[in-house]
């Protein structure tokens, strides 16, 4: 029989940047005891803009570091664009459970009316094929309609730390959408970067404000299934928290001291540098 988990062993979350907090956000409901460290490779963000080989070196490469060092019970990739590009190699080469992040695409095309999704990613997210093959398996017959938004990757960042966000910022992502022909029948969006649920409301509010003709727009992510899987994979084992929650940033800079009152508002008490 396997040794019972560590009851003090945590989760670990790990994403580019503060993406995978909209994660953590989840997790907290369903598992509010569970110990958790929240991993950052703000050295390497944006993901989105890299290639696919390192993007999977950088993954493979600090999870390998951070789980010896931490022996978490599971990781998570709360990041789409590490996890369509990395997480099968990351899963061969760790032992410790992988819990992926993948674009939303099956429940959005259950909800849709009109049949036309949006889809609003990094570069390297919508290029994938793990996305094309999600398209095909379940949104045959609907249209899927993909737009590069690294700008929101960099507004979520500047929002958590406190700073204000340019407007057009958001209303350029939805032209991104609406603009592509058959765009202003989207009525469903899918946020394929786990950065972007943390700008849903302003999102909402230039979605609403373009296009008073257009249907209204419900946005679907990842974060909820995600939490759910780590709950049924964690099922039955005891936490107990021996220690306050913290944040890990592989860079330390004034920009990440700006983000400590946003990270104690998951939790996050305590920050460290890898
Ligand atoms: N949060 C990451 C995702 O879900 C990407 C942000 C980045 O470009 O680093 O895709």
């Amino acid at each position: 029989m396997a040794d019972p988990v560590d009851p003090s062993a945590p989760i670990l979350l790990f994403d580019s940047g503060v993406g995978g907090l909209s994660v953590l956000a989840e997790l907290r409901k369903v598992l509010p005891q569970a110990p958790v460290i929240y991993a950052a490779d703000n050295a390497g963000l944006p993901y989105g803009t890299k290639t696919e080989a390192q993007i999977a070196a950088r993954v493979a490469g600090l999870l390998g570091r951070m789980t010896e060092r931490f022996r978490p019970r599971l990781v998570c990739i709360a990041c789409n664009t590490a996890s369509t590009i990395a997480l099968g190699m990351v899963r061969e080469v760790l032992e410790v459970p992988i819990v992926g992040t993948v674009p939303a695409i099956k429940p959005a095309a259950a909800i849709t009316q009109s049949g036309v999704i949006g889809l609003l990613g990094t570069e390297a997210t919508i290029r994938q094929g793990y996305v094309d093959r999600l398209e095909q398996e379940f949104a045959a017959g609907k249209r899927l309609l993909r737009f590069a938004a690294p700008e929101l990757v960099s507004a979520a960042e500047a929002a958590l730390r406190g700073e204000a966000v340019d407007p057009a910022v958001y209303a350029r992502a939805v032209q991104g959408l609406r603009g592509q022909p058959g765009g202003e029948a989207i009525d469903t969006v899918v946020l394929a970067c786990t950065h972007f649920p943390l700008v849903v409301d302003k999102l909402s509010k230039a979605f609403a404000s373009c296009g008073a003709s257009a249907p209204e727009v419900r946005f679907v992510d990842g974060a909820q299934g995600i939490a759910r899987r780590i709950a049924y994979l964690t099922q039955g084992q005891q936490f107990r928290r021996i220690q306050p929650d913290f944040a890990l940033f592989t860079r330390d800079g004034p920009d990440v001291r700006a983000l400590a009152p946003a990270l104690a508002r998951y939790g996050l008490t305590r920050m460290d540098i890898l």
